[in-house]
């Protein structure tokens, strides 16, 4: 019962924003008499697609009239077992999970979607069924516990990202109903509350300052950190707010301290996605060109539900070439900077340093000093050798002017 009451709240703040509720869902698989997957999640999917008026980023909530796919399977006539959930015109999420001695996870997270269906992909230019697999989706419990977590956890599949949030689920079940003992995920043992229950959207402050710095990380499935940053980050879109009825300019300072992190280490990708308040998903993507050897900040999303917004606003690029950083180092920049995503959405960033691949010894490797920095660093540099020219100018000039005098006195 404690659990439907912070799903009954979290339903009533996040759905009195008007669109994009997230609800959460209750899926169950089952075979002959027994259940032996069960899951109650909330869920949304950030998908970019290209439209006519070119790249657009929607966000998808699994809604509550999602229904288990008969594709789904124990995994008893051989096989692993499988839960596909189907929502709308051949939308779906599919998750299989293995086991192995005392443990289970899921392998594959799937996001299938339908570009053909208008009401989620306006004017998308293709009419393809897209499908997307991550294999680290980091989901991992031991056998008969529930998995839980409530914060939000975000998985990069293909260039989607799929947050979850809110969910308890097992597989290889030892009977109907979900274990009472719980694999806890690492974001709830960091928080000590509940982020449902006690976490409002919070209306942000008009002026903020400079941000605070954030520290975040993103772990392999071995555990080991494979991505590195830490930055303060703010926000600067324009939305149309209701209470005011008119089109603001929006400054807005992210708090590490209501966010969680998330994402994911592929070859030649790295995810990084920040949840704000769960209304605010910021979400960042630096890929490697290794003919170059070089990685780079190639993709930001930024989704924000807030309740003065009239529509939820949804902006991102991902044809974006910045930070630019050789392999095996890290990018450093103390000035703010200013990155321009799409017109009307641009991200400043403040005290930032960032290695998205190659990181050992969770640490970041030597830094490439952003050219500001650099200049920043030139001006005690200039000033002193001013000062040093300035000092040797009025020694010469005093010699010369000692020896005049000098030989002054000698002729008379
Ligand atoms: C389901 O349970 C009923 C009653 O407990 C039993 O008669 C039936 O054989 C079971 N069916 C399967 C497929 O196990
Ligand atoms: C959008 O179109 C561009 C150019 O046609 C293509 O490179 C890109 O992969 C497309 N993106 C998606 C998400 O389909
Ligand atoms: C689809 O969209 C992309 C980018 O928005 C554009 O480059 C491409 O030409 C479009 N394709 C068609 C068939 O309209
Ligand atoms: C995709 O959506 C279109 C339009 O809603 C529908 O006609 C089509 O059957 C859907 N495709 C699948 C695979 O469900
Ligand atoms: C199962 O776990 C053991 C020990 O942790 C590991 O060596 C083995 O590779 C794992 N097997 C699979 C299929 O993942
Ligand atoms: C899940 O991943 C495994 C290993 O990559 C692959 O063999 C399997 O076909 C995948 N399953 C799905 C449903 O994509
Ligand atoms: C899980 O529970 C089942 C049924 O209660 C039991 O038979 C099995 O030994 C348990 N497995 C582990 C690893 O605890
Ligand atoms: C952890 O996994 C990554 C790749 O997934 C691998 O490069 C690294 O060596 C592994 N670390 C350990 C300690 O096994
Ligand atoms: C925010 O963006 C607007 C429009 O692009 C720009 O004029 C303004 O200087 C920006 N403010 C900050 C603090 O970055
Ligand atoms: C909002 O502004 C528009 C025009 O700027 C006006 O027509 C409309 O009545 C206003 N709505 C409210 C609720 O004030
Ligand atoms: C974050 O938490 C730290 C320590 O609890 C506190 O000093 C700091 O002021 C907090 N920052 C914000 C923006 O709330
Ligand atoms: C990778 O770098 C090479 C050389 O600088 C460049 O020609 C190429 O376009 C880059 N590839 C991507 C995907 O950015």
């Amino acid at each position: 019962m404690r659990y439907s009451q912070a799903c009954g709240s979290l339903l009533l703040l996040v759905c009195l924003a008007g669109l994009g509720c997230i609800q959460a869902v209750t899926l169950e698989v089952r075979e002959g008499n027994s259940t032996c997957i069960k899951a109650e999640i909330s869920a949304f999917f950030s998908i970019t697609y290209n439209a006519s008026s070119g790249a657009r980023s929607v966000q998808v909530p699994l809604p509550n009239t999602t229904r288990v796919d008969a594709s789904s399977t124990c995994g008893t006539a051989g096989g692993l077992p499988g839960l596909v959930a189907t929502f709308g015109p051949g939308h779906a999420v599919g998750l299989s999970f293995s086991r192995n001695g005392s443990l289970y996870s899921v392998d594959n997270l799937t996001l299938q979607y339908n570009l053909s269906d208008p009401s989620i992909f306006p004017d998308a230019n293709s009419s393809d069924v897209v499908t997307v697999v991550s294999t680290s989706v980091g989901i991992r419990a031991a056998i008969n516990t529930t998995y839980r977590c409530m914060s939000a956890t975000s998985v990069a599949v293909g260039a989607q990202v799929v947050t979850f949030s809110d969910m308890r689920l097992q597989a290889y079940m030892p009977g109907d109903d979900l274990s009472p003992a719980e694999t806890t995920c690492a974001a709830d043992q960091a928080t000590t509350v509940a982020p449902s229950t006690t976490r409002t959207p919070s209306t942000p402050p008009p002026e903020p300052s400079t941000p605070e710095q954030g520290v975040y990380s993103v772990r392999n499935l071995n555990g080991t950190i494979c991505f590195l940053a830490q930055m303060g980050l703010q926000l600067n879109f324009s939305y149309v707010s209701q209470s005011q009825n008119k089109t603001i300019q929006e400054i807005f300072n992210l708090n590490p301290n209501l966010t969680s992190s998330s994402g994911s280490c592929e070859a030649s990708r790295a995810t990084l996605v920040l949840v704000q308040d769960r209304t605010t998903t910021l979400g960042f993507t630096f890929s490697m060109n290794s003919t170059s050897n070089k990685f780079y900040l190639s993709a930001i999303n930024l989704s924000a539900d807030w309740p003065d917004m009239t529509v939820p606003f949804s902006a991102g690029s991902t044809e974006l070439d910045y930070l630019r950083t050789t392999l095996g180092r890290s990018y450093k920049c103390n000035m703010e900077q200013s990155l321009p995503v799409q017109p009307g959405f641009s991200l400043n960033t403040f005290r930032l340093q960032v290695q998205a691949f190659n990181v050992t010894t969770n640490q970041f490797a030597t830094a490439e000093e952003c050219q500001m920095d650099q200049d920043q660093m030139l001006i005690p540099i200039i000033v002193g050798a001013a000062l040093a020219g300035l000092v040797l100018i009025v020694l010469v000039a005093y010699l010369i002017g000692r020896k005049r005098s000098h030989a002054g006195y000698q002729t008379i």
